[in-house]
């Protein structure tokens, strides 16, 4: 009897030396003290065979051995999974001082923040957005502006054609005429977006953005122009911006100006910037215009103008080469971060 028992022990234990997972230990426990399979509890049931007066002392020695399996399997279970505590805590063990990875954080480009602030600017004015589109005809990007085949003022901007009709538009004032076509004063448009001339250095590039705006109504002047200019300036510039208007030459407005604003860097002192610095066209719609598009002259007028958004950036920002707006170059625009 003992023996068996003995035999029993030697063979948990030695089962148990090869196990290093509490898992495994926990199945092994159960092939031993598994109520209804294990092989301590079967022994439990050979009683029944046995001789009644030798089932006491049976019974005894069976619960030593149940009592001595539960102790070493309970040991067992703690061992391991002490072990395994402490292998958990090795794995995740963190630095605190090793240095963070770095999240990079974007921002808005300089070009997108300049025209975000004209567009609030005018939008306050009252002003409404229109797009029109990159690839214009013929018609809208030149012969409706009072600028036919032949007229010398199509040389002003070297163009990109597509084909015979199609081209990609020279500048926003296109816009001009698909708004009117499509509505009736009063009109208050403020229209963004990219334009293409044949043209490359320093302060040109074949692409860049223009924001027009249009204002048609009854008894618009040119003092209407210049008050609404004086907010623009004093809003992208600083407040103490004054605008001087010069004659100028545009075949769709007349007069046709251009528009300069008082140095912010020496107050039209003069310095590096020279006083004044152009930064916009503009003038009273041309009456051609209106009525190519069916407005009538003679009950109303407006104005217009259209200004380079890269060359606002730049003389706002003291950016020298327009390039640096299309590189990319994180080393700048990082220096733009609000
Ligand atoms: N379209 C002109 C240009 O690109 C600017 C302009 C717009 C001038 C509106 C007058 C009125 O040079």
């Amino acid at each position: 009897m003992d023996e068996q028992i003995k035999a029993m022990q030697a063979e948990i234990e030695a089962a148990a030396a090869s196990i290093t997972d509490s898992k495994e230990m926990y199945l092994l426990r159960k092939q031993y003290l598994d109520n209804k399979t294990g092989k301590i509890s079967a022994l439990m049931k050979n009683m029944r065979d046995l001789p009644p007066e030798e089932r006491p002392a049976f019974g005894k020695v069976v619960n030593v051995l149940k009592g001595w399996a539960l102790d070493f399997f309970s040991e067992q279970d703690a061992r391991l999974k002490a072990i395994e505590l402490a292998q958990k805590n090795a794995a995740e063990q963190i630095d605190v001082t090793m240095p963070a990875s770095k999240h990079l954080c974007g921002a808005l480009h300089p070009q997108t923040l300049i025209a975000n602030e004209l567009i609030d600017i005018f939008a306050g004015m009252g002003f409404t957005i229109f797009e029109g589109p990159e690839i214009e005809n013929d018609y809208y990007n030149f012969t409706a502006l009072n600028t036919p085949q032949d007229h010398p003022a199509r040389d002003m901007q070297d163009t990109f054609y597509v084909s015979e009709e199609f081209l990609l538009r020279t500048q926003t004032s296109a816009g001009q005429i698909r708004v009117m076509e499509n509505a009736q004063p009063p009109i208050k448009i403020l229209s963004p977006g990219k334009v293409f001339r044949s043209d490359d250095d320093a302060t040109h590039s074949p692409m860049f953005s223009q924001m027009e705006g249009l204002v048609v109504d009854k008894g618009i002047t040119l003092c209407d122009l210049q008050g609404m200019l004086d907010v623009f300036a004093q809003n992208i510039f600083g407040e103490n911006v004054k605008t001087r208007l010069r004659p100028s030459y545009f075949p769709f407005t007349e007069p046709s100006v251009e528009v300069d604003v008082s140095c912010f860097a020496c107050g039209g002192k003069g310095c590096r910037l020279t006083g004044w610095i152009e930064v916009l066209g503009a003038g009273m719609v041309n009456r051609h215009v209106l009525e190519n598009c069916g407005v009538d002259p003679d009950v109303y007028t407006g104005f217009a103008f259209g200004m380079g958004i890269e060359r606002i950036a730049m003389l706002k920002y003291g950016i020298p080469n327009i390039k640096m707006l299309f590189e990319s170059d994180v080393r700048v625009l990082e220096q733009f971060r609000g």
